[in-house]
Order: structure tokens, then C-alpha cells, then sequence
């Protein structure tokens, strides 16, 4: 059985002309194997690179080296389309579609040719807080955390088997913040999907992860999430939870 997800040799040119950037790499000999459905904590200092490794993995941009794998096929020999059925990014900034609510959360499924799941639309809404909204209003017109949140369920919509979650929770109340890690803990137990999720919330990463990626000075390392926030398996772990003082920012 092939792993879920391979990460070989991974690497993406520093864009900077500059011929004295002090790194030709924004990050270069990322590896790393998802072997079963697990819940990955990305972590690691702004500016490392989180959100364009996690744009990467979902095709949304290009490798300059290296490979990457679902179920042991390499994203070379997979339509980019397909492969963001199985592996979903959900951005920061939520970018609606235009029209309404509901048109957003029904043309998604549309553009992957599968089936509008209304019950399970209505289940997600409802679990997610949603349930107030009128689905016939402009999209464009909610809230940040409204959105947000609407682009969570319409990448949940694709049941896809791997989901790229990049601080996903950042414009939201602690209320609604809550509700999204029940759910998606809820998920993963259900569905088996894998996720990444960025955070700079330790406290959250602790919560949704048991294994966690941290880059860090161009390369990544991981870690189970007990060892790192518990025991610190590395004095780098201890430095870096202990001068954090529960947030990365
Ligand atoms: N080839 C490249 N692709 C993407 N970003 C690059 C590249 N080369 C240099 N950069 C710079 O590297 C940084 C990468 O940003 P990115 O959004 O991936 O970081 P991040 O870890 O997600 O940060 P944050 O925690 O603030 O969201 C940016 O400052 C960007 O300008
Ligand atoms: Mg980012």
C-alpha cells in the first residue's frame, strides 16, 4: 500500500533578483510521508514559507524541485484538477465566487462534475453556526469569518482525502473557532481525511494535531505533537514553544 502523501525532496527557488539574498531557497529537501489519515499542526515563524508550501502541494503553484505524491502517483502524471479533488486548499482570505451562498456552495461540486450534497450542506451549515443565513444573499456581502467559514464547507463538499487548512480560524470568535475544530475533529474521525492545518496558535495546534510540521530556517521537521508540546523531543522544540509564550506571532 502506497502512502497517502509523499513529499520528496521538495524546493522553491527564493524569488528575490538580488544577487546577495542570503538564501537562494525560500525552503529546499522538504520530505516528509503520510502514511494514515493524521492531523498535522504546520507551525513555523511568518515568512517561512507555510502558506506557499501548502499552495504547492495543492497544485496551486509549482514546485522549482522535487515531487509529490498522492496514493504513490506523482502530481506529474495527475490532471491538476483531479488532484485538487483529493488534496484542498482553504486560503486565509476566502474568495467567493459571485452569486449567492448557496450558488458558491453548489458550483464547486458543478466544477468537479459531482452531485450537490444539500443534506450534508445544510448539516455543515448548521454545525458551523451558519444556520442563520439566508443562502439567497450575496456572497461577496458576508462577513470575513462568514466567508471563511462558507469556504470551509464548500471544500468539505469535494470530501476530499486530504485538506490544506491555512489559518483558517484567524478572523474568527472563540466561539466559532471552537466550532470549526469540533467539526474538523469530528471529520477526520469520520471521513479519515488528513489535514494540515497552519496555525500560529499553539494552543489550537496542541488541540487539532498529533503530529506537527514546523519549518523553520528553510527545512521542515516533524514531530509527534505529545513529544513536542509536552516533553520537548529537541532543545529546538523547547526554545521554541518556551520563547513563544503560546503564540507565534
Ligand atoms: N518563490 C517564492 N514563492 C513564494 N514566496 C516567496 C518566494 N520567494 C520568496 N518568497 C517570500 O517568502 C515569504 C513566503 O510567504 P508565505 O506566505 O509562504 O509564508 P508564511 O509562512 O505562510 O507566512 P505567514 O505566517 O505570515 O502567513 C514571503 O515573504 C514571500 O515574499
Ligand atoms: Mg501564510
Amino acid at each position: 500500500m502506497s502512502a497517502i502523501f509523499q513529499i520528496h525532496n521538495l524546493a522553491k527557488l527564493n524569488w528575490s533578483t538580488d544577487a546577495n539574498a542570503l538564501n537562494k531557497y525560500l525552503f529546499s529537501q522538504i520530505s516528509a510521508e503520510i502514511a494514515e489519515p493524521t492531523r498535522i499542526a504546520l507551525i513555523g515563524a511568518s515568512g517561512q514559507g507555510k502558506s506557499t508550501l501548502l499552495r504547492i502541494m495543492a497544485l496551486l503553484d509549482t514546485p522549482d524541485e522535487g515531487d509529490l505524491l498522492v496514493n504513490g502517483k506523482s502530481f506529474q502524471h495527475i490532471p491538476a484538477r483531479q488532484w485538487r479533488m483529493t488534496v484542498t486548499y482553504v486560503a486565509q482570505q476566502a474568495v467567493m465566487l459571485p452569486g449567492s451562498i448557496e450558488d458558491n456552495l453548489r458550483m464547486v461540486s458543478k466544477l468537479h462534475g459531482q452531485p450537490y450534497d444539500v443534506s450534508l450542506a445544510t448539516e455543515l451549515l448548521e454545525q458551523l453556526g451558519l444556520d442563520y443565513l439566508d443562502l439567497g444573499k450575496v456572497a461577496e456581502d458576508c462577513s470575513g469569518g462568514e466567508k471563511q467559514r462558507i469556504s470551509l464547507i464548500r471544500s468539505l463538499l469535494l470530501r476530499p482525502e486530504i485538506l490544506l487548512l491555512d489559518e483558517i480560524t484567524a478572523s474568527l470568535d472563540i466561539n466559532s473557532t471552537q466550532k470549526v475544530e469540533a467539526l474538523l475533529l469530528n471529520w477526520h474521525k469520520q471521513q479519515g481525511t488528513t489535514f494540515i492545518w497552519v496555525t500560529h496558535d499553539l494552543e489550537q495546534a496542541r488541540r487539532i494535531s498529533n503530529r506537527t510540521w514546523m519549518m523553520d530556517k528553510g527545512g521542515l521537521q516533524e514531530y509527534s505533537s505529545d513529544a513536542f508540546f509536552n516533553e520537548p523531543v529537541a532543545n529546538l522544540a523547547k526554545r521554541f514553544v518556551g520563547s513563544t509564550e503560546g503564540s507565534l506571532h
